[in-house]
């Protein structure tokens, strides 16, 4: 059962062990900067989230209050858990659209790819974001979505 909190202090450790694992992740291509107690904890502009499958940390997002829109960033699923038919990254996704939706109130929801992550293209694709963007080759491109 995966449950999905905002992150406090006391998530801190288990959030940068998600996010070290994954930068340390041999088929990865993107790497996160750590949080550290000053940047974990909710703020008026951004929010962290942690999700845990079964009590461990299974992933993590930030939520962004950008320009009247929803800026989705650090969206990472432990590579443990990826690909396994739990599909965590689709559950983590859904409960950030949810979110925007419901509690920040806000229509639509953006972020930036990488060009060469497939994984996330694909997870984001399924889930309806859209380009809107021309690709740039050091930056990725923007999809967004309406919600
Ligand atoms: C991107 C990421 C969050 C996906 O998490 P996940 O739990 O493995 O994803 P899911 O199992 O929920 O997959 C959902 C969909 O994403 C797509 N997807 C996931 N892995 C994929 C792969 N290797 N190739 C192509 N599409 C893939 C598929 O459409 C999949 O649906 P399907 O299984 O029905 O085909 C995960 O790979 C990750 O943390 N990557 C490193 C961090 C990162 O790059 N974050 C994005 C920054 S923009």
């Amino acid at each position: 059962m995966l449950k999905i909190n905002i992150a406090t202090t006391q998530d801190l450790e288990i959030v940068n062990q998600i996010i070290e694992a994954s930068n340390n992740d041999p088929g990865g291509c993107h790497k996160f900067p750590l949080f550290d107690e000053s940047s974990i904890e909710k703020t008026d502009t951004y929010v962290n989230f942690i999700a845990r499958d079964r009590n461990q940390g299974a992933g993590c997002f930030t939520l962004r209050r950008e320009r009247g829109i929803a800026s989705l960033d650090m969206i990472c699923v432990h590579p443990k858990s990826r690909n396994q038919n739990k599909h965590i990254g689709e559950k983590i996704l859904r409960y950030a659209i949810k979110y925007t939706r419901e509690c920040m109130k806000l229509k639509r929801i953006e972020l930036l790819v990488q060009n060469d992550n497939v994984n996330a293209i694909g997870l984001f694709k399924k889930a309806g974001f859209e380009t809107f963007d021309t690709p740039n080759t050091d930056k990725g491109f923007s999809m967004g979505m309406a919600i």
